[in-house]
């Protein structure tokens, strides 16, 4: 539904969990991006704010109460700042509110677009940002990331970990089909499978029969394998070839962080964590950099593109064009952080934005 048809507003709910560090500020400007664009377009955007986060479960011992996910689940969508405090060593919160979010929301899909907007970013000699435009998809509820295993002797010279990586032909197939599903919607011509079969036999050999049949089903797409050593060193030597690519829940992890520097860094990458039709998760591939917490000094960028996202995919398409266009045009006029190239604070970079998608609309 676009604003304005038939008379009707677009309404939307979205919970805010700004969480630690550098999330708080940058989940600022994106709520300042969201109302401006909200106010342009007319459209109705209820935004909610929970504090989950170190500071809460330091002083209630809560991560992400069970109750708390129901609340959340009842939202149009969830964005999240970033998770992790000095405090915390043991990333307990973190990894119960943001692995605890994408697992049991079943967010099966981890979609990380890796687009270099202006070509001061471009780090790559001989190539322009034009080259660098694909999209991971990373399975988000799976493999070495299920928690499954033990320590066994913990402590003595004897100690054994065991940690499991379970892949399921649900899970794998799901993935590779929304992977081909997106090469279809978006145009793009080749999905690319990355495993380590070579390597890990059984759980990676599933990955290459389930991808040949689901490849088998799109023969206008077209379809290759790189082992993940492979595809690392690729996407340094030629970044082109890429459109598409899919993979396991921990390579997708270390390829988006390669991803987010050949599109300028970590203050621009963006991240959607999506069960299609159902309440979905958005958040900046970044952390919560505790160094620069309060200090005005970080991108809100990625932030900003993942409420982009966020939108697009509650079908307001129209709000979130216009955001990318006003990112796009900030970056362009080095309206931005020292990372990326400009003078600007965290919160001028946000204002600037926000003014941009003012005047998009003229
Ligand atoms: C990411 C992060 C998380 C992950 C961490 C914080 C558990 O690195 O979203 O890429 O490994 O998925
Ligand atoms: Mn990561």
């Amino acid at each position: 539904m676009t604003a304005g048809t038939e008379g009707r507003t677009t309404r939307r709910r979205i919970a805010l969990l700004p969480g630690d560090g550098i999330g708080v500020d940058v989940t600022r400007e994106a709520v300042k991006v969201l109302e401006a664009v909200a106010s342009e377009l007319a459209l109705e955007l209820r935004l909610d704010s929970f504090d989950y986060g170190a500071e809460r479960y330091l002083r209630t011992g809560e991560t992400l109460p069970d109750p708390a996910l129901e609340q959340l689940r009842a939202y149009d969508a969830i964005f999240m700042g970033a998770f992790g405090d000095p405090r915390v060593p043991d990333m307990r919160h973190a990894r119960d509110i943001l692995l605890g979010t994408r697992f049991k929301l079943d967010l099966y899909i981890n979609l990380r677009p890796v687009r270099c907007l202006h070509e001061r970013l471009c780090p790559l000699r001989g190539f322009s940002a034009a080259d660098i435009d694909f999209v991971v998809l990373r399975e988000n509820t799976e493999g070495a990331y299920v928690g499954i295993g033990g320590i066994f002797k913990q402590g003595t010279p004897d100690e054994v970990a065991v940690q499991e990586d379970v892949n399921t032909r649900k899970g794998v197939e799901r993935i590779l089909r929304a992977a081909f599903e997106l090469a279809v919607r978006q145009g793009r011509r080749r999905v690319t499978m990355a495993d380590k079969s070579n390597a890990l036999r059984f759980g990676h050999d599933l990955w290459q029969r389930t991808f040949a049949a689901v490849a088998a089903e799109y023969p206008a797409i077209e379809s290759n394998h790189l082992y993940i050593d492979a595809l690392a060193m690729q996407l340094i030597k030629n970044p082109a070839q890429f459109d598409v690519i899919v993979t396991c829940n921990m390579f997708g992890d270390i390829v988006t962080d390669l991803g987010a520097q050949l599109q300028g860094g970590l203050g621009v990458a963006a991240s959607g964590n999506i069960h299609p039709g159902s309440t979905s998760m958005f958040e900046p591939v970044h952390g919560s950099a505790p160094k620069y917490a309060g200090t005005d000094r970080a991108s809100p960028l990625a932030a900003i593109l993942a409420a982009a996202m966020m939108l697009e995919h509650l079908g307001i398409g129209e709000a979130a064009a216009c955001i990318e266009r006003a990112v796009v045009e900030c970056l362009a006029a080095a309206e931005c952080t020292a990372d990326l190239g400009g003078t600007l604070g965290t919160r001028a970079t946000g204002d600037a934005v926000a003014r941009r998608v003012r005047a998009v609309r003229g």
